[in-house]
């Protein structure tokens, strides 16, 4: 049986992107392997949210792990910050971690240009936390979306510095792995690139969000003026929009909307309209479970519960080991 980790930060509700690169994995690994999803609440410190709304973000994030269908009975679902193990290996991790390679890494520039006044050191050291997340647990395998493959690079590159310092092979190399076999990238609605929470609200369309405003969105989702002959390239936006039929959608309605575009027949109208009613119909059952369960204390409570448990036992366990690798030993 495999060893599964995967982490989504609190920092607002979930989105399509969230779903196909992360939670569709969860929902098949979760049946056949060992596997610890968490919320990244101690990640999304680097954005400074108020008490309130860390709390009731993770509360969000948790109800909408339960109404997806992440079981607490079948994985570990729990949150970061119910595991001080982590926070502790962290610290330990830091320690060989370079300045050069973390100022390198393609999130922390990207920080450093969308929020110059905010360049803190825990986004300087996010890749180190997140190894640790995952090397707590030695996970072969962690299900994310493309966005995350340096930051997996990077955790195998810890571990394997760690393996060297001390001569051994404690840690393995975890993978990258997606539910359909290639890492996915789930594009925004105004052409600019992923679906993300950053990225503004008319870019993403969240589940907990009325049938109306998606509605909306989608129609308003960006296009071009429109193919002029027949078997012409799709530009970016375009695209964006067949890759979310794609996943959306049923193959007999995929087929038919790519036939009218390479016959340069296309209504992007239509096109819009029925992608608009394929996500309604996938995104609305799984609303009213988040509304159920954001109101059902007990399974909110229960479920992080035991979970923090399962997160404990293994993480406490790996600190345990490290400590000894390191050289920590007990004069009493
Ligand atoms: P966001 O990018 O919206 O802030 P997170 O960074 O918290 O979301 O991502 C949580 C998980 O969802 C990660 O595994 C990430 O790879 C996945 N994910 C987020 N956005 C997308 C997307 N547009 N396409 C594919 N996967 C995504
Ligand atoms: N960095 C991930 C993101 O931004 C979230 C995350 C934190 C994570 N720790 C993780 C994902 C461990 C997988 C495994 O989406």
């Amino acid at each position: 049986m495999s060893r599964v980790v995967s982490g989504i930060r609190p920092t607002g509700k979930l989105h399509l992107g969230n779903y196909f690169g992360a939670v569709k994995s969860f929902l098949k690994m979760q049946e056949e392997d060992d596997c610890f999803f968490f919320i990244a609440d101690i990640h999304s410190l680097t954005t400074h949210p108020t008490p309130e709304d860390l709390h009731s973000n993770v509360q969000q994030v948790l109800a909408e792990h339960l109404a997806m269908g992440v079981d607490p009975q079948k994985c570990a679902l729990f949150v970061q910050s119910d595991v001080p193990a982590i926070s502790e290996l962290y610290t330990y991790m830091n320690m060989n971690a370079y300045m050069g390679e973390l100022q390198r890494s393609a999130s922390f520039k990207e920080k450093i240009r969308t929020q110059p006044n905010n360049v803190n050191a825990g986004l300087l050291t996010y890749p180190v936390l997140m190894a640790v997340d995952i090397l707590a647990h030695h996970a072969d395998f962690v299900p994310v979306g493309k966005d995350q493959q340096q930051h997996l690079e990077m955790t195998r590159q810890f571990g394997n510095r760690f393996n060297n310092l001390y001569s051994n092979d404690y840690f393995k190399e975890p993978q990258a792995y997606s539910s359909t076999g290639n890492l996915v990238k789930v594009p925004g609605l105004t052409g600019q690139g992923k679906m993300s929470k950053s990225s503004g609200d008319a870019d993403t369309i969240v589940f907990d969000e009325e049938d109306k405003v998606i509605q909306k969105k989608v129609m308003r989702a960006k296009t071009d003026t429109g193919p002029t002959k027949p078997n012409q390239d799709k530009s970016e936006e375009v695209k964006n929009l067949f890759d979310l039929m794609a996943l959306v959608s049923d193959q007999s309605t995929i087929n038919h909307f790519d036939e009218l575009y390479s016959k340069a027949e296309i209504r992007y109208g239509d096109f819009k309209k029925q992608l608009a009613e394929d996500v309604i119909a996938f995104v609305s059952p799984i609303r009213e479970k988040i509304n159920h369960f954001k109101n059902d204390k007990k399974a909110l409570s229960d479920a992080a519960q035991i979970g923090a448990e399962k997160a404990n036992a293994s993480a406490n366990k790996t600190l345990e080991e490290v400590r000894e690798i390191i050289g920590f030993r007990k004069f009493y």
